[in-house]
């Protein structure tokens, strides 16, 4: 991913410039940082309302759900604005089923993938009655048999809607700890197990077949990999219900791209995407004159592609200092709010506010106050004169910036504000010192 000395600035549709500063849909960026500290999160209503009718439109026609893989940022505010556009989740942990039902997305909505949901967070979704638990190992359905057996003397005669979830072995060609759907990986069922444990669930009287899922990974950009994995998980979905299983979702995951602006090539429109789906839907069978049948519903789980470019991580310059031939720009901003840069080599790109198309007048480390030389949000990138102060906005954070925050070297986690025309509200307020350490 990182290609550290590009300067591509991805044009956005909720930053702008006006009067030489940048603006966050209506609100000036210098105002949301007096009013509100930095860092601070900057989240945009619009440009999540954007995404999620762009990603919908692409599956016009089709019977779709949409199921947020929130996990890219579980802030209920943004649960909240998905939820009444329509969209479901897919939570992975207890703490995810939570949120989500507090923030008001409806069960028949809520899916749950993982590889080690525990007997409590399975207890959880069995609680709630979520839509889907979608199975990933022998030893989990197991789990799950048990506990809807347990119930069942207790009255309650439905029984419990689970998923397989296959791993296609299909190569996403991307960054190796973004790729899940690959033999190797620790994701999903090799197709001979997901069979055997289909033909357990046919036999359960507390279980039933809800879901044939996959997710093959992040940022994908061949679709052709898409395409086979649909079908893939299609073939094994017309094989269940040729067994006698009558599953409805068949759920093709996430991971819908999204530009950070280092791209050599243009990653496909979310229109392709819809339409390698439709392909892969169509060589297993399923589309008939274009058409899915009516009770199959198309489910996809895209994080990224929803929030991801709806967010922006505004930071104040501390201090620039030179040391050996380089120039440290240290921000108030770290790992601790980013960890991408770090753990992934990502390229976000970083702007200034204030008059942000000065031209770079040359490399400079961007990097934060936590003590690790690993932490830095951009290496010899091309940056304008900056100096103590300055605020810098750095784009693309939306996804899985904030929700893989720390708290490391006792700094507590920065606040998000949302914004909706010239509104800013704050949808998590600073940490403060005291919720560092409790009890
Ligand atoms: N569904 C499942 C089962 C997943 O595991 C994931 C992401 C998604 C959906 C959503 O993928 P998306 O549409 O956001 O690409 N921390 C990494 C990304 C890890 C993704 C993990 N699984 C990053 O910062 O790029």
């Amino acid at each position: 991913m990182d290609r550290g000395s590009r300067t591509d600035v991805p044009s956005s549709t909720w930053i702008t410039e006006r009067d030489g500063h940048l603006h966050a849909e209506g609100c000036s960026l210098e105002s949301i940082a007096s009013a509100h500290g930095t860092p601070v999160h900057v989240v945009s209503s619009a440009a999540i309302r954007r995404a999620f009718r762009e990603i919908d439109d692409a599956l016009a026609g089709l019977p779709h759900l949409v199921c947020y893989a929130m996990k890219a940022n579980g802030n209920p505010a943004i649960l909240r604005l998905l939820a009444g556009l329509g969209a479901g989740v897919d939570a992975v942990s207890g703490g995810e089923l939570h949120w989500a039902h507090r923030a008001g997305v409806p069960v028949e909505r809520i899916v749950m993938s993982g590889v080690g949901k525990t007997d409590d967070e399975l207890a959880l979704a069995l609680r709630l009655g979520i839509r889907s638990i979608h199975v990933e190992s022998a030893s989990e359905l197991t789990v799950i048999e048990a506990l809807a057996a347990a119930r069942a003397p207790r009255g309650s005669t439905e029984p419990i809607r689970v998923g397989l979830r296959i791993n296609p072995n299909v190569d996403p060609k991307t960054h190796p700890y973004i790729a899940t759907g690959i033999h190797g990986t620790k994701f999903g069922l090799e197709l001979d197990e997901a069979r055997a444990l289909a033909e357990r669930i046919a036999a359960s009287q507390h279980l039933t077949l809800e879901a044939v899922t996959s997710h093959i990974g992040s940022q994908l950009g061949d679709l052709g990999a898409l395409t086979e994995s649909v079908e893939l998980t299609g073939r094994f979905f017309a094989w269940c219900r040729g067994r006698g299983l009558s599953p409805r979702m068949l759920d093709v995951g996430g991971g819908w791209p999204i530009a950070y602006g280092d791209e050599d090539e243009a990653y496909p429109s979310y229109a392709r995407i819809g339409d390698a789906i439709r392909d892969g839907l169509a060589r297993a069978g399923l589309l008939v004159e274009g058409r899915l049948a009516d009770d199959v519903l198309l489910t996809i789980e895209p994080g990224r592609a929803l929030v991801g470019d709806a967010a922006a991580l505004l930071t104040r310059v501390v201090h620039v200092k030179h040391q050996g031939d380089k120039r440290f720009v240290v921000c108030d901003a770290a790992m601790t709010e980013l960890i991408r840069p770090s753990l992934y080599g990502a390229y976000h790109a970083i702007v200034p506010v204030r008059a942000p198309s000065r031209l770079p007048v040359g490399s400079a480390e961007i990097v934060g106050p936590v003590c690790e030389t690993g932490d830095f949000l951009a290496e010899g990138r091309p940056l304008a004169e900056v100096a103590r102060g300055d605020l810098l906005v750095v784009r693309g954070t939306g996804a899985y910036g904030a929700a893989m925050s720390s708290e490391y070297n006792a700094r507590p986690r920065a606040a998000e504000v949302m914004v909706e025309g010239a509104t800013a509200t704050v949808i998590r307020r600073r940490g403060r010192y005291e919720d560092l350490h409790h009890g």
